[in-house]
């Protein structure tokens, strides 16, 4: 069978990339189908007349990725396509089930009421531009002085030119690293990390490397190395109590992560989504590094899931292409929704729900303290969520799998990880949503699961 080939008239400098990305492209369209043996290093290099180091770095390259396996003794093949990622929540709770898998805040009456209250003021308010106009300066120009009221609580001092309003911080993440980065360039993160950003990088073909991290987050060193190795253009940080690890990143290393950046001209996407909760925390990159650091937050987490508006910040040289890659993906965040976010920060309802939330974490994590008394977990008074440690006995599936039997949902670690060999050994659990007596039950099952040996589920019985 004749198998596909890369064309030498197309390789571009640095060589490697472009002949990974060829081969990648060959992947996808179906050309180099699941299976198939690549050209030996030797033999492509001969074809291409370039050196065996290049293709070998090609192959390097696509096999972190995912795209590519290389056996000894057998060569190098294409893996098996990927499917769309699995997200680490179930999709549907049944009734009988605690579902410990999804990140929510904590509901109380309060947000009802707020919200009633808030809709009922907001009603005899609605402007005709804030109705019918599509123009972004006519419909959110008056919510700009609000969004920097915001940021300011979040330690980021913004103009309000340079302020994208939009749904929540997932299209935030996807405006920042669109604007950060080109396709074929390469984004580094957390190796266990926020769970939509494998798909996203991969969507926007973006290379996506996970670097090693310790209770603070990333290792400078292990930055530091890969700015080498594959010529990092950005860096995306959850900084203040990452998902799913809980950590916080104190100042000195922030500082030193800050040197290394501008030592290698990396831009770094600092994705705050839990806004102004984390009390203490140390300085923003935004305000460190603004002339490198992109700035996002939403208020999903902080005040209610419902109010899905949030705010992106960039460095001021790239404001222009952020409001443009805005205008092409969303246009526009929901002028009624804007409006509403604009009215709490202003009338003090955001911020008195922030705290609201804090008391309400803090009383979940006492509560996981007292539940899961001897088991290794990382929280935080204000954190969503634990990373529970599992013990080495343990598999996270067949944990996970032994939770869903004694009905309780947890996220494996696994959902989390930005690089495909490694193995995060934990589960997130998530203490914000449902109530309380139903979150306890949630961890004494944890904990009681915990205490026994470990053993295959049987699920398929
Ligand atoms: C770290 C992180 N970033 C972003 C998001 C998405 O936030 P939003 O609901 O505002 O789009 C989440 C949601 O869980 C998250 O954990």
């Amino acid at each position: 069978m004749t198998i596909w080939l890369p064309d030498r008239e197309h390789l571009t400098r640095p060589v490697y990339l472009s002949l990974a990305q060829q081969i990648a492209r060959a992947i996808e369209s179906g050309d180099l189908k699941p299976g198939q043996r690549l050209p030996t290093h030797r033999a492509l290099a001969d074809q291409l007349h370039i050196s065996v180091q290049t293709v070998s770095r090609a192959y390097d390259e696509l096999i972190r990725k995912g795209l590519v396996a290389g056996q000894v003794g057998r060569g190098t093949y294409v893996c098996e396509v990927m499917g769309e990622p699995e997200p680490p929540f179930i999709r549907e709770r049944p009734d009988e089930l605690i579902d410990l898998s999804m990140l929510r805040p904590v509901a109380g009456d309060i947000h009802r009421e707020r919200m009633q209250t808030a809709l009922i003021d907001l009603a005899p308010r609605i402007a005709g531009r804030l109705l019918h106009s599509f123009r972004p300066d006519v419909v959110l120009r008056p919510h700009k002085q609000a969004a920097v009221d915001w940021l300011k609580r979040c330690g980021v001092q913004a103009r309000a030119d340079n302020i994208q309003i939009v749904n929540g911080a997932t299209p935030a993440m996807t405006l920042a690293i669109m604007t950060a980065l080109r396709p074929g360039e390469t984004l580094a993160t957390e190796v266990i990390g926020h769970h939509t950003l494998v798909a996203l990088a991969r969507y926007l073909g973006v290379n996506l490397v996970g670097l090693p991290i310790d209770n603070e987050g990333v290792l400078p060193d292990g930055f530091e190395a890969s700015c080498r190795e594959h010529r990092v253009k950005a860096l995306f940080l959850v900084p203040s109590v990452a998902n799913p690890t809980v950590s916080v990143m104190g100042l000195a290393r922030r500082l030193e992560i800050i040197d290394i950046a501008r030592k290698h001209d990396v831009a770094i996407i600092e994705n705050e989504a839990w806004g102004p909760l984390v009390k203490d925390t140390p300085p923003a990159f935004a305000a460190l590094s603004p002339e490198r650091a992109y700035y996002l937050t939403s208020f999903t987490k902080c005040v209610a899931p419902a109010l899905r508006i949030g705010y992106l910040v960039s460095p001021e040289h790239v404001v222009a292409s952020a409001a443009n890659r805005h205008l092409v993906t969303n246009w526009i965040a929901t002028p009624i929704m804007s409006a509403l976010a604009s009215q709490w920060v202003s009338d003090g309802t955001a911020w008195e729900l922030v705290r609201w939330q804090r008391r309400a974490l803090r009383a979940r994590f006492e509560m996981a303290h007292e539940c899961l008394r001897g088991v290794d977990f990382r929280s935080h008074p204000e954190s969503l969520h634990i990373w529970l440690k599992l013990p080495a006995s343990w598999r996270e599936e067949e944990f996970v799998a032994h939770c869903r039997l004694r009905g309780v949902a947890v996220a494996p670690g696994a959902s989390f990880v930005t690089t495909p060999a490694h193995t995060a050994g934990g589960i997130r659990v998530c203490i914000g949503a449902g109530e309380a007596r139903e979150i306890r039950r949630g961890l004494e099952i944890i904990a009681s699961i915990l205490s026994g040996a470990p053993e295959p589920a049987l699920l398929t019985i």
